[in-house]
């Protein structure tokens, strides 16, 4: 039989919707399986406000809330699971900062992200930034997946 991962060893990733529209998302996944990652869950869906609201539960009350959830529901997303030892830290160091016209270069949102006209921060990806949160955020859109509760 197989030992599963240990819950730090997994985060999730959403490939927003500026990324399915650039026709990035490819090079986006390449870079974390290049790093030596594996990518164990994918799917592609049409966020609903709701899942959002559950997802970016810490900024739902910001005044930037409202852009983020016109951004994430414009079109596709592709949700994944990433697996690896200390794969939090290593794809959020892979995605770079925040806002993608600063972030450093090398990075997936400073290499490919920049702003644009409009109210949203469009930075391609996002990932859990925290082994705690990965499997809150691996409940909400993979279920089947969640952690067993102990
Ligand atoms: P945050 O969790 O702070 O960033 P990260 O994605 O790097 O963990 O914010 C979540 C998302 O909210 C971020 O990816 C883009 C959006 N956002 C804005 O649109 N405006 C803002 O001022 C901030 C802080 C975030
Ligand atoms: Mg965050």
């Amino acid at each position: 039989s197989t030992t599963p991962p240990a819950p730090s060893d997994r985060i999730l990733i959403l490939l927003k919707p500026d990324a399915v529209e650039r026709r990035l998302t490819g090079e986006v996944l390449r870079r974390i399986e290049a790093k030596g990652y594996e990518v164990t869950a994918l799917r592609m869906l049409t966020a609903d406000p709701r899942t959002l609201a559950e997802h970016y539960s810490e900024h739902v009350s910001k005044p930037f809330y409202p852009s983020i959830v016109q951004y994430m529901t414009r079109g596709p997303v592709i949700a994944a699971v990433v697996e690896g030892e200390r794969v939090v830290e290593g794809v959020r160091s892979l995605m770079g900062t925040t806002e993608p016209t600063t972030a450093a270069p090398g990075t997936i949102r400073g290499d490919l992200g920049r702003a644009w006209e409009g109210p949203a921060m469009e930075n391609l990806v996002h990932g859990s930034d925290s082994p705690a949160s990965a499997e809150r955020e691996i409940a909400i859109w993979f279920p089947e997946l969640a952690a067993a509760a102990s």
